[in-house]
């Protein structure tokens, strides 16, 4: 994507070639700074702030910081030290633990001395795979807009939750990737943006990309959805995942779940969007397995914004002294999904949808 006329990723390596820029998310979208991240603990703390977030983003910064990591110890050890600690950066995105996973598993079979040049390809080679998905996903995806459009003979008011775009990919993204490319192709269309309470990814993070790319669009609080639904003011949502199972429930952003059975109780369709490193294949009941992060509460208590001055400042918007609680995500039962935009093509969410597009999963189910 383009920043002021550049073209950027989330996530490159450094001219130095033993170090990684990302784009500092923390500082959207009133500063577009990067940061450069060279050790281990640099990747580790960048997940964790989110600095970088987004389940595909995420898991190329740890497959990176993987790579780092053997620059300070490449022995076994250190492979086992380092996987540990990108692990418990993050616990929902199940990409963080898919890439890990991929380049340790390349790194025990050669000698220490070629891991770190080997673990960087593998990352690089990482980063390439998931643009080239996040771009068959919006090719898969936009079919579903231009029918869409077709059949309603007007714009297509589209509403997305959190922030599944280029920002939370290497490029493209996964449930705005559809949205680019159905918007290039002139698709006439308006988005309806949530805020995404607490961090505001939809306000923050959706908002700047959407601007950027000339989509139209509108940011809502996030409880407005269910009244625009009922109003006939949406036609389709799109939001990505950071796990799906098996049976193709989809783990996505708090609030998700609200958002689709609204959708469901006014029929309107609901799709979430999402490359093959996201689903959990090990996993059937998203409700009652998959780990939910929780997050600190003071991205509750607290907003953070840009003053009329230009200067940043947080505040306090909760009364003081009462608990509060931040539970990150949440799980939407297959049954109210319409349906799966993967690399792959679009499938019905459940298991048999799942192994039609990925036939090769049959033998292990
Ligand atoms: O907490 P975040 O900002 O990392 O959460 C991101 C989301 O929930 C996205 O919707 C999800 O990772 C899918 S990204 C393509």
């Amino acid at each position: 994507m383009r920043i002021d006329g550049q073209p950027y990723r989330t996530i490159f390596p450094d001219a130095d070639g033993i170090s990684v820029r990302v784009i500092d998310q923390t500082r959207l979208p009133f500063a577009f700074e990067l940061q450069r991240l060279a050790s281990l603990d640099d990747a580790a703390r960048a997940i964790r702030t989110m600095v970088v977030r987004g389940a595909p983003l995420i898991g190329v910064t740890a497959a990176y910081g993987l790579a780092l990591a053997m620059r300070e110890d490449s022995s076994a050890d250190g492979i086992d030290r380092a996987v540990a600690q990108l692990a418990a950066t993050r616990p929902t995105a199940i990409n963080l633990r898919w890439a890990l996973d991929r380049v340790a598993g390349n790194l025990r079979q050669i000698q220490p001395a070629e891991r770190f040049g080997r673990a960087f390809a593998e990352a690089g080679r990482i980063a390439e795979e998931d643009v080239a998905n996040c771009r068959a996903i919006g090719n898969h995806g936009s079919r579903i807009f231009t029918d869409l459009a077709r059949e309603k003979g007007r714009p297509l008011n589209v509403l997305t939750h959190c922030n599944a775009g280029w920002l939370a990919t290497v490029d493209w993204g996964t449930a705005l990737a559809p949205i680019y490319v159905a918007h290039e192709a002139g698709v006439p269309l308006h988005v309806f943006v949530d805020e995404t309470r607490p961090r505001n990814q939809g306000a923050a993070l959706t908002a700047f990309e959407l601007n950027g790319h000339g989509v139209p669009h509108t940011v809502i609080a996030d409880n407005a959805g269910g009244h625009l639904m009922q109003h006939g003011q949406v036609d389709l949502c799109i939001v990505g995942s950071d796990r799906t199972t098996a049976a193709g429930d989809v783990c996505n952003k708090i609030g998700t779940y609200l958002k689709a059975l609204a959708a469901h109780d006014n029929r309107v369709p609901f799709y979430a969007a999402l490359p093959f490193s996201t689903i959990d294949w090990t996993l059937n009941d998203g409700v009652a397995e998959i780990p939910i992060e929780e997050r600190d509460g003071r991205e509750v208590s607290h907003l953070t914004g840009r003053l009329a001055d230009g200067t940043f400042a947080t505040v306090e918007v909760v009364s003081p002294g009462s608990p509060v609680a931040n539970p990150a995500f949440d799980v939407t039962p297959a049954r109210l999904v319409t349906g799966l935009i993967t690399e792959r093509g679009v499938c019905a969410a459940n298991p048999e949808g799942l192994l039609t597009l990925y036939p090769e999963r049959r033998q292990a189910a």
